[in-house]
């Protein structure tokens, strides 16, 4: 009979999960992961984060290929794509990393279970239960990363091949002619991308008034623009309310300001969010605490209502991304291990990889209007940084948002190539609590695209050098 009594064990082998196990085994803790699926990585590796950016650096290459390769004086002849290697490609990234993070937790001791997690006994076990067969965990502490799922519009109901959701629609298997998006968040304005360079007519049809609507005013109508010139068509401020088929001929109707409208398409993907996963967690049984929109409720520490019973990542509040889930993950093994795990909420970056990218870190400026928080903004456009125009990317700004009094560093948004890699220069200034003139002050290579930062900084006091 193996030994099956942990220090901890893991719901879920997300990145939330995952890095959780291994931060607890280094730490000593006897420690074991269960996963439904089978596989390691979550939805972040396997069918979202790692999948789409495969697929978003592919076809940016073919569209830079294609739209500026003469630019740089590169002739190619007729560019085309093989979907179907391009596919490949992606499922080698993912199935490389899926076999990295077996191998990690491998290397740690972490004990693999495969099957369904069902918190037993008040929390002081974990029923796995995998093909009708069941076996009981005995352990100190549970952490619950179970992590979230697409959401469902009821009158939009996912078929799997016409009505998707971001789960099929990495995965097409021919370019579909046109494809309308549902929502214009960060999976909408992505997987738009990649379908619209490789042919399709995309329209993202948005709820609100603007797309990107968690960034600032100014970035959205940015990014509005640089996408509708790569041949995005965006309808914002339309409410879905159905879909109709004609004859095979499929279209999503909307209405705006009372008027219906109507779109054709070969494929709709919806993308409006994602909930929570408590289901089959016998949450309600446990007396496990959720809140009004099904999330786990944790205090400061991640800790739940059940003692010794934790939880991370999309199953609690906050952002659902994959790198507060892996701050939560390894904060909540050394608080469990008895250390002062902590997580910094307020220097979370957000960032959706499209071209350029868009990215975010702390307090906006929009953000800061609506809460009456004073600010002092500098702003810098990448068309006079020498790099970009070298490298045929002047599209965008970055933006430092600062307290007018203290000069503290508050936020940052950028919209710029590689924006993702720019705001990773901001962050630590902000985790250690810097000013504008801090970053200011910093050194910067000359030529990189990054010090459009070091001017958006040096931009929020006037003193901007290479702006006219
Ligand atoms: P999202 O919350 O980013 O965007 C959803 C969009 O759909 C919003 O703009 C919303 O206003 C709109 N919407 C909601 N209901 C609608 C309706 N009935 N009709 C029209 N529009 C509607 O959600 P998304 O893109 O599905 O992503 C899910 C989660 O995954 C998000 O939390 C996101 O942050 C995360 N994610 C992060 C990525 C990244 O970090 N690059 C990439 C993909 C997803």
């Amino acid at each position: 009979m193996p030994d099956t009594s942990y220090d901890l064990v893991v719901i879920g082998a997300g990145p939330g999960g995952y890095v959780a196990a291994i931060r607890a085994a280094q730490l000593g803790l006897r420690t074991a992961v269960v996963e439904k699926d089978g596989y390691m990585g979550g939805t972040c590796l396997n069918v979202g984060c790692i999948p789409s950016k495969a697929l978003l650096a592919s076809t940016e290459l073919y569209h830079t290929l294609a739209a500026h390769g003469a630019t740089h004086g590169i002739k190619v002849g007729q560019l085309s794509i093989d979907l179907a290697a391009l596919m490949q490609h992606k499922v080698e990234v993912v199935e490389k990393l899926r076999n990295g993070v077996r191998q990690m937790l491998e290397k740690r001791g972490v004990a693999m279970i495969q099957g369904v997690g069902r918190i037993a006994d008040g929390g002081k076990a974990v029923e796995v239960t995998q093909a009708g067969a069941m076996q009981k965990l005995a352990t100190k502490n549970i952490l619950i990363a179970t992590g979230s799922s697409v959401i469902e519009l009821p009158f939009l109901k996912f078929d799997g091949v016409n009505i998707v959701s971001s789960d099929q629609g990495i995965a097409f298997a021919s370019v579909p002619a046109k494809l309308v998006v549902v929502g214009a968040g960060a999976i909408g304005l992505e997987l738009g991308s990649v379908w619209a360079r490789l042919g399709s007519e995309v329209t993202v049809v948005e709820f609100l008034p603007r797309i990107a609507p968690t960034y600032d005013e100014d970035i959205s109508r940015t990014a509005q623009r640089l996408l509708q010139k790569q041949g995005l068509k965006f309808e914002l401020g339309a409410k879905v309310t159905g879909v109709k088929n004609e004859g095979g001929v499929l279209s999503l109707t909307a209405e705006r300001d009372g008027q219906p409208l109507s779109f054709p398409a070969d494929k709709i993907l919806v993308a409006v969010g994602r909930r929570p996963n408590t289901a089959g967690l016998g949450a309600k049984e446990a007396g496990l605490a959720l809140d009004d929109k099904g999330r786990v409720v944790v205090d400061e520490h991640l800790r739940t209502n059940l003692p010794g019973v934790y939880a991370i990542g999309d199953v609690i509040t906050g952002p659902m991304l994959a790198h507060k889930a892996e701050e939560e993950g390894v904060a909540c093994a050394e608080l469990i291990a008895g250390r002062a795990g902590h997580v910094n909420y307020a220097t979370i970056p957000n960032i959706i990889y499209t071209e350029p990218e868009i990215a975010s870190v702390g307090l906006g400026e929009t953000e800061a209007k609506a809460k009456n928080i004073a600010v002092k903004v500098g702003k810098f456009n990448l068309a006079a940084n020498g790099r970009a125009l070298a490298s045929d990317a002047p599209d965008g700004f970055v933006k430092i948002i600062a307290d007018p009094k203290t000069d503290r560093l508050l936020g940052a948004q950028i919209i710029a190539h590689n924006a993702s890699e720019l705001i990773a220069s901001i962050t630590p200034h902000l985790e250690y609590g810097g000013s504008a003139e801090d970053v200011a002050r910093t050194v910067y290579a000359h030529p990189t695209m990054a010090e459009a930062v070091k001017e958006a900084a040096m931009a929020v006091d006037k003193r901007a050098i290479h702006a006219l």
